[in-house]
């Protein structure tokens, strides 16, 4: 297909509106229905919610348009055009290792999301299976104990062929997407699931507003409590910042290799990022409603995704087929946020070293599948398996949580640090100028955040989130 702005027989996005899909699609993910509503509920709420905002919109936004604006200028993976926009600005190629530890993020990412991705399709299957049991009427696991509803997780979760096979399922799905490429795949994937998901996740938070309770949903998340804001819980916000936006992982730098030269960065920099933070509020206003109305505790962590909100759909009228909407939307935000996971590093092969699409994409798979097969089990047997145990950040994590707290909370501001050095000290202001899409103030603003305030606020917060003892 001709794709605009497109390098003789490159493939790229169809149209603007594909691009934004996929990058919203690739941003909106497990990071906002499961990662969000669990870090607000362990990390105190409502001020976190606020500072996880003011990231977004002083660091979040103004790095998201500098990768756009890499790849867009170096017209290929994260890696090369970190390399040739350094190139153009007289400095040394090695700025492209800033964007290689993005692409090491960014599988290191794919290889545990693809596990939560397997625990999703159990969830589908077990509502889908309830729903041709009992039909639609009356609530869902109808005669079934709470306690056994609840319980299906830990089971599922310690059931180690069970979850490495989920686990393979899931990465399979997104190979066969990622394998057919940008406009042929990656792009179908979005415009078609994207859609799907807003009108999924629209029916059912109105549905809570109305059936569930809203009122203390909202006090809930937005009772501020600023003791709470201490160094750890600021890291966790910037870190769950990086994490939704798919910042510091090669993907959007990839995703804007793919990019026309019509299209104006910065306001699709903005559009994607409040479409991502409306998501994050959304699925706090989906959740908990749908819970307290049950009566039920808002149980921080994991639980509340895939204990307490199965039991709430117990409670509610056409529960098996609320339950099954629900997981399906799930599942097709992280679908379409795995198969960028995937193609960062895919395309490094591919622009770095030569690779066809398909060797490229299947080594991807089989790296992801083996270390994800480690993070499968690190739930049940191999629950014992401290891989950075002997970092106090990593005291009794198993190799799923070590690689999340890894990459959250190091490697994507790490990563995100270099990157606004390099836009705001290094990279030809010429070239800047001349691909960012803003001008006025805003420019100069703009300009400002990626010189100062993002590289000073990176290096405070990593500071204060890794060694919160030094100022206890
Ligand atoms: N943003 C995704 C989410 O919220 C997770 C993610 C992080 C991601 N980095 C990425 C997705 C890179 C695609 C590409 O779930």
């Amino acid at each position: 297909m001709a794709a605009p702005g497109a390098a003789a027989g490159k493939d790229a996005w169809s149209s603007k509106t594909a691009f934004m899909l996929a990058a919203i699609g690739s941003a909106v993910g497990l990071g906002n229905l499961v990662r969000f509503p669990a870090e607000a509920g362990e990390n105190g709420g409502g001020a976190f919610v606020l500072f996880y905002i003011l990231c977004v919109l002083l660091i979040g936004l103004p790095l998201l348009l500098s990768e756009t604006l890499i790849g867009r200028r170096g017209q290929a993976a994260a890696p090369v055009s970190f390399r040739r926009v350094a190139e153009e600005s007289g400095a040394s190629r090695r700025w492209e290792w800033v964007a290689v530890l993005g692409v090491l993020s960014a599988f290191l990412v794919l290889s545990f999301y693809c596990v939560i991705g397997g625990w999703v399709l159990y969830y589908i299957g077990i509502f889908a299976m309830d729903l041709l049991d009992t039909g639609l009427v009356g609530g869902a696991f109808q005669g079934v104990p709470a306690a056994t509803v609840e319980g299906l997780f830990p089971q599922m979760i310690e059931n180690g062929p069970m979850t490495v096979a989920l686990n393979l399922a899931f990465l399979v799905i997104t190979m066969l997407f990622v394998l057919r490429g940008i406009s042929g795949g990656i792009e179908v994937a979005a415009v078609w699931l994207m859609p799907a998901f807003f009108v999924l996740l629209l029916g059912i938070t109105i549905y809570g507003a109305f059936g569930g309770a809203f009122g203390e949903t909202i006090a809930y998340l937005f009772t501020f409590d600023f003791t709470k804001l201490t160094g750890p819980v600021m890291l966790a916000a910037v870190g769950q910042a990086f994490f939704s936006l798919s910042l510091a992982t090669a993907t959007m730098t990839t995703y804007g290799a793919y990019v026309g030269k019509d299209v104006n960065l910065a306001s699709t920099s903005t559009t994607i990022s409040l479409a991502d933070t409306s998501v994050a509020l959304l699925a706090g206003l989906c959740l908990f409603p749908i819970v307290l109305a049950a009566g039920l505790a808002p149980g921080a962590g994991l639980g509340l995704m895939f204990q307490t909100l199965p039991h709430a759909f117990q409670e509610m009228p056409v529960g098996s087929l609320l339950g099954l909407a629900f997981f399906v939307m799930v599942g097709f935000a992280a679908l379409t946020s795995s198969v960028g996971l995937m193609e960062a590093p895919s395309a490094w092969l591919i622009d770095g070293f030569g690779l066809g699409r398909r060797a490229a994409v299947l080594t991807v798979t089989i790296g992801a599948a083996l270390l994800g097969v480690v993070c499968a089990l690190s739930t049940g047997m191999l629950s014992g398996f401290h891989p950075l145990g002997f970092w106090n950040l990593f005291e009794g994590q198993g190799m799923l949580d070590a690689l999340d707290t890894l990459t959250s909370r190091l490697t994507l501001p790490i990563a995100g640090l270099f990157t606004a050095i390099f836009i705001g000290w290094i990279v030809d202001k010429r070239l800047t100028d001349a691909e960012n899409g803003l001008d006025g103030a805003l420019h100069h603003f703009w300009r400002f955040l990626m010189r100062w305030l993002v590289p000073l606020a990176l290096i405070a917060i990593l500071v204060v989130g890794i060694f919160p003892d030094l100022f206890a």
